[in-house]
Order: C-alpha cells, then sequence, then structure tokens
C-alpha cells in the first residue's frame, strides 16, 4: 500500500469516520443539494445595526459538529442549532445578542481534516441535516436579526470532490487541469523525487505521487486535501458560481479559508531555505507557495460579486504570515483576521503592545477583527489562564470578555468562550485532529502539533443527564470532566457567571456606539499590570481597565472629567454604581476589569 493510502486508512479509522460510518454514511448523492432558489432569500429583520453591522456587530463562531445535535447521533446538526437561536440572540438582554453567525464547513466532507476538506460545494452532508434545514436557518436566523456567514473553502477541495476525481482520472479531459499537478525531478540514483522543495503546514512534503494519473499533486495541508488550480479560468467561475449560489440563498457572508494560500507562483519555484524554526514548514520562507500578487485581482472580482448583496461581508482568513497582510488585504466590509491578540499572552505590557502595532498597522481608517479565540488555538481560558483553578479561570475569562468587546475591531466570540471552557485532554487513541495523528507519538515529539481536539470539545447545555445535555448518544469528541458545574444552565442561574458577564457585554456593547465604532487611545499609567485606554465618539468617552495581576493595584486618571462605572468584572450585578472624580484613584482587584463611562 502506497504511504499515503496508508495514512489515509489510519485516518479513515478515526472515531469520526467510524462515527459517520455508523450513524449516517456519507452519500453525495443523497447529500442536500441547492437547486436554484425559488423563493427570495428571506430578509434580515430587526437587526441592530443596518450596513453597518460588519463594524458595529459581533459575530459568534458555530463549530456545528460540536454546538447542538437534534438527534443524538452525537454529532451537532442545524437542526440543533436552530434550536438554539434564542439562545444567541431573541431580542432580549436574557440571550446573548450576538449579529451574526460564523458557521464553520457544512459540506459533505470525508471528514480528513473535519469539513475542512470539502467534497461538494453545493450541498450540505447529511449529518447536519438537509438543504431545508438550511433554509430554515437562514429564515430563523434573520428572523432575529442573525446573519449569517458560510466558511468558504476555496484553497483546497477534499480529494473525493468530483473535480479532483475527474482530475486525477483525465488529464486531457475538462478537469485536467482544475489541480496543481506536474511531473517529479530526478533525485540521486535516479530516484523520482517531488517537483519543488515545499512542505505542507500538516507535516511532509507538500506533494504527493499519484499512481492513477502518474503525477504529482500539491497539498498545502494534507494529502487528502488537493489544492485547485487558482490559475485556470474555468477553475475561478466555478468557485464563483458556487459563492453566488449561497448569497442567492440568503448567506450573508463568508470566512475565507487561508484565502492568501489560493495563488502559487507561476513556475512553482521551490522556496528559499531558513535556519529556524522548529516545524519543516517554519524553516522555509514562503516565498513562492502563497501571498502572490494574483491574489489582489480575485480579491477585487470576489468583491464585487459578495458587495452585489447588498449587506454582506466577508472575512479572510490570513495563513501564517505577517500581519501587515491584514492590513494590506481588507477593505470596507472585507476583514483579514491578523493574529496579534491570539497570540498575545496575559501580561498588561504584551496587551499595550499588541494594540499599538495594531493601531499603528490600520490607523484609524483601517478595521482591525478582534480575535481571542477559535477552532485552531487553545481555548482562550487555558491559553491566557494556564494551570488555574477554575476561579481564576473564569476571572481571567470575564477580563479577556472586556478586552475582546471593547476593543477597536469587530470581535470573533469562539462557541464556548462565553461560559469559560477550557482545553479538554483528549486520549492518543481519541485524537481525531488529522495533523496530531499524523506523526504517530513518536515523531509527535519532534515536529509537535497541538491537538486541535482539545479547544472543540461539545457545548454543555443542561445540568444533569448525559453528556452536559448535548447529546443522549455518544458525542463525537469527548465532553469536558466539568460538564455537570460548567454548563449553560447553571450559568443562566448564576449573575455572577462567565456567561452572565458576556450577555451584559454584549448588551452594553450595543447601546454605546463607543465601544462599537470609538476611537482608541492608550492611557498610560504608572502601574505596568494595569491595561487603560479610551474609546471615543463625538457623543460618548468610555474608559476600560483591566487589571492583568494577580495582586491588587492602585493607579490615577488624570482627566477632567467624572466617570461613572458602565460594567465591572467584579460586581455580581456587573455594574457598581462606583463614581470616580476628575483625577480620582482607581484601586482594581486581581484580574479585575471596569468600563467606565465619562460623566
Ligand atoms: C484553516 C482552518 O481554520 C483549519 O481548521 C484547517 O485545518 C486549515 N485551514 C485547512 O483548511
Amino acid at each position: 500500500m502506497p504511504k499515503q493510502t496508508a495514512k489515509a486508512a489510519a485516518a479513515a479509522t478515526s472515531p469520526t469516520a467510524k462515527a459517520r460510518a455508523a450513524k449516517a454514511p456519507r452519500s453525495r448523492s443523497k447529500a442536500a443539494r441547492p437547486s436554484t432558489p425559488t423563493q427570495p432569500a428571506p430578509p434580515v429583520e430587526n437587526a441592530a445595526f443596518g450596513e453597518d453591522w460588519w463594524r458595529r456587530g459581533v459575530v459568534y463562531q458555530v463549530y456545528p459538529r460540536s454546538f447542538a445535535d437534534s438527534n443524538d447521533d452525537g454529532f451537532g446538526d442545524l437542526p440543533g442549532l436552530i434550536d438554539k437561536l434564542d439562545y444567541l440572540n431573541d431580542g432580549t438582554e436574557r440571550s446573548l445578542g450576538i449579529d451574526a453567525i460564523w458557521l464553520s464547513p457544512i459540506h459533505p466532507s470525508p471528514g480528513f481534516d473535519v469539513g475542512y476538506d470539502v467534497a461538494d460545494y453545493d450541498a450540505i452532508d447529511p449529518i447536519f441535516g438537509t438543504l431545508d434545514d438550511f433554509g430554515r436557518l437562514v429564515a430563523e436566523a434573520h428572523r432575529r436579526g442573525i446573519r449569517l456567514m458560510l466558511d468558504l473553502v476555496m484553497n483546497h477541495t477534499s480529494s473525493e470532490h468530483g473535480w479532483f476525481e475527474q482530475s486525477r482520472r483525465d488529464p486531457n479531459g475538462a478537469y485536467g487541469d482544475w489541480y496543481l499537478w506536474r511531473d517529479g525531478r530526478r533525485g540521486r540514483f535516479g530516484r523520482r523525487i517531488p517537483p519543488n522543495n515545499w512542505s505542507s503546514f500538516f507535516g511532509g512534503s507538500a506533494w504527493t505521487w499519484d499512481e492513477v494519473r502518474g503525477q504529482y499533486y500539491l497539498h498545502t495541508f494534507l494529502p487528502e486535501q488537493p489544492d485547485v488550480n487558482w490559475r485556470n479560468p474555468a477553475v475561478r467561475e466555478a468557485m464563483l458560481t458556487m459563492v453566488r449560489g449561497w448569497l442567492e440563498r440568503g448567506v450573508d457572508g463568508f470566512r475565507l479559508d487561508v484565502f492568501n494560500a489560493f495563488f502559487k507562483d507561476a513556475d512553482l519555484r521551490s522556496n528559499p531555505r531558513r535556519y529556524r524554526g522548529r516545524r519543516p514548514y517554519d524553516r522555509q520562507v514562503h516565498l513562492y507557495d502563497k501571498d502572490q500578487p494574483e491574489l489582489v485581482d480575485f480579491l477585487a472580482e470576489f468583491r464585487a460579486l459578495v458587495d452585489s448583496f447588498p449587506g454582506s461581508m466577508t472575512v479572510g482568513e490570513l495563513f501564517s504570515s505577517d500581519p501587515i497582510g491584514a492590513v494590506r488585504l481588507s477593505a470596507p466590509r472585507h476583514l483579514v483576521f491578523d493574529w496579534w491578540l491570539i497570540k498575545t499572552p496575559w501580561k498588561a505590557p504584551s496587551f499595550v503592545r499588541a494594540s499599538q502595532m495594531r493601531e499603528a498597522m490600520f490607523r484609524e481608517s483601517g478595521w482591525p477583527t478582534v480575535v481571542l479565540g477559535n477552532h485552531d488555538q487553545s481555548r482562550l481560558a487555558s491559553r491566557l489562564a494556564p494551570r488555574a483553578d477554575a476561579t481564576t479561570s473564569d476571572e481571567v475569562a470575564r477580563a479577556a470578555a472586556v478586552l475582546s468587546l471593547s476593543l477597536r475591531g469587530t470581535p470573533f466570540l469562539y462557541y464556548g468562550e462565553e461560559i469559560g471552557a477550557r482545553d479538554v485532554a483528549v486520549t492518543w487513541e481519541e485524537i481525531i485532529d488529522p495533523p496530531a495523528r499524523r506523526g504517530g507519538r513518536l515523531v509527535r515529539r519532534l515536529v509537535p502539533w497541538w491537538n486541535r481536539d482539545q479547544a472543540r470539545s461539545p457545548m454543555p447545555w443542561g445540568r444533569g443527564g448525559p453528556n452536559g445535555g448535548f447529546t443522549a448518544g455518544r458525542p463525537w469528541l469527548r465532553m469536558a470532566p466539568d460538564v455537570d458545574t460548567r454548563n449553560v444552565a447553571v450559568q443562566d442561574d448564576d449573575s455572577g457567571s462567565v456567561l452572565n458577564a458576556y450577555r451584559r457585554l454584549l448588551w452594553l456593547r450595543r447601546r454605546h456606539p463607543a465601544m462599537q465604532v470609538g476611537t482608541y487611545r492608550h492611557v498610560p499609567t504608572r502601574t505596568p499590570d494595569v491595561y487603560v485606554y479610551e474609546r471615543a465618539t463625538d457623543d460618548e468617552t468610555i474608559i476600560v481597565a483591566v487589571n492583568f495581576a494577580a495582586k491588587e493595584r492602585s493607579f490615577g486618571i488624570r482627566t477632567s472629567r467624572r466617570w461613572r462605572t458602565l460594567f465591572d468584572t467584579h460586581a455580581p450585578d456587573g455594574a457598581a454604581s462606583r463614581e470616580i472624580s476628575a483625577g480620582g484613584e482607581l484601586t482594581l482587584q486581581p484580574r479585575q476589569a471596569v468600563i467606565l463611562l465619562g460623566a
């Protein structure tokens, strides 16, 4: 058996694949496929913000497998998500009050990269439901003023996509040039070697030999995720037709997976080597396998299409690149994730510096995103408060919520962060995340890959019952060990919970334009453990102060105004009635964060 096929077979025995085989066998023909919509897409009703929602609103990322399971097969699904829309926003302060959902991939996929390997862009994976469920989701979300963004994975398809299957079988056929196929080179002793030195981000060469076609094909990620050939106009047209189809079905935007990797050097030149870096991927300067100038043209075409559907927005995932790229590639209504904040340790000077860098890069006219967590990273509380007890972990989670909802930029909240979820350790046997499985135990020590399953555990909704109320079946991934105490129902009843802090902050943000679109100014203090900044519009000014230390800290605010507390992480009802007069001293408890409104 060829090496890659053996690996594929190993991955196919992952719990996802086994559970799928047992409970929901994938059949592309059975997958829900869109036809041209006969009904006009349902409009967004009563949304908090108009066309400007992409700057003022808050986006909530749903990882669909782990969000809500309606049929107890162990996988979250679209009907489950519909049932939870009121939790996300029912128009009252009892709900979270988010403005948009970014839904990680829901298309049919063999699951080698847990959905980021799409086998059919036009259909819904049966484990998530049907196209009717999708239509209902759009309508129900829009009825609540919630917009829906899909994840577009267009750098690569699954190796089980019909395009790839035809491409590998018939080099001269219609799909022959839809992927990046090349003959190998001859190495020492006439051995066949890949066409260039590019590494896969998930380990190993970025080229795999295909016996069927007798050529190598390129894959920036797994061999089961072949990169498409974006220089082929037919590929571009097919992708844009697909994008239009989903816009016509009523989606309000997209998150673009690794969009800066779409184009590769036309001559596929080898990357220069670097002599630093732990993983082979890091030991190359990625001059030729991403960030090519042709991207700019494509983005113009893509954005023109998206902009022809008023109120739409997109966000591009900047893949392994300098954050300055995030600025260069962003535009009004088209944001780009930069990773400064997600990489910033829990220290006031680090957050001050990260914000200063972001402000210097984006300037007042640019618009950043605020991202502290997602499905590829350690949970916010685990990352910012490693080894912390539950109380400390929650204090950090609440203070981080203040930052995430009051720094300048559009916040993206990853599901579960609102209950202070932490990483869940998964045993080696249970690992699903393919790059974590790939190397095996020994190689893993040399080529470390953090197991992303740890940040993807199913959402615990209730008290009592099995699996924290997520499913009566066997969850596709291990639940957190503390589901009986850390879940939505328990936190609902606790006014001091992380969940209630998020709710209060989200609704406060809705009422205070300074938190949404205000200018940003760092307010220096003499206390290095405290980060203070001001957000201001013509009509209001707020001050945010966060104590990162494990000790009480006092500092003065040099100002002629009087300040009233709008929000306080340490007051059970979230807002103490404290007033600070001009030039006054403020004392913050360990990990306390406050938002003050200038009188
Ligand atoms: C970025 C996605 O966030 C990640 O989950 C995925 O593995 C890679 N892109 C490949 O699609």
